[in-house]
């Protein structure tokens, strides 16, 4: 009666030591990239929160919103969180219950990668 009590104790230990184990190995990737956002949920997010509602798809801006462009932005994130928290002029504040700092991230990061337009006097068609 002994010997098949062994496969089940080893059974028992691997499977109650998992749980301890993934946690850390998770909690080592995340704390390695703290400011990574994810760009393709940022995309959806920008989206969801409304944002592209005043300031386009493309974070392009619109002058019928007065949204200024934050495509690709021009503040640095830490700037960029704090303005969406507290809007100094029109735009409606998101606390942080609303758009966490995660979601910032991954919007910010989104909106890093749409590229700059191009000068006029880089434009061939604007220059003859
Ligand atoms: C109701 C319209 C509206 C919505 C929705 C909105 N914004 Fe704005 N946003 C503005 C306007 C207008 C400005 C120009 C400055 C001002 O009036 O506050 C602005 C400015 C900004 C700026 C400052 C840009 C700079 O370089 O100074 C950032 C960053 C920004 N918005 C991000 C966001 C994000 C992210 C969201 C979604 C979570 C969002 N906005 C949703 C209207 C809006």
């Amino acid at each position: 009666m002994r010997w098949p009590d062994l496969p089940v104790g080893l059974f028992l230990f691997v499977f109650a030591a998992t749980p301890w184990v993934l946690p850390v190995a998770r909690a080592q990737q995340t704390s390695d990239a703290p400011a990574a956002g994810n760009t393709e949920k940022g995309k959806k997010l920008f989206v969801n929160y409304g944002c592209y509602e005043c300031h386009g798809r493309q974070g392009q801006g619109a002058a019928q919103t007065g949204a200024t462009r934050v495509g690709p932005p021009q503040l640095s994130l830490e700037g960029f969180q704090s303005y969406v928290r507290k809007p100094t002029n029109q735009m409606p504040p998101y606390t942080a219950k609303a758009v966490s700092d995660r979601d910032l991230a991954d919007i910010y990061a989104f909106l890093k990668t749409i590229p700059m337009p191009p000068k006029g006097k880089d434009i061939p068609l604007l220059n003859q």
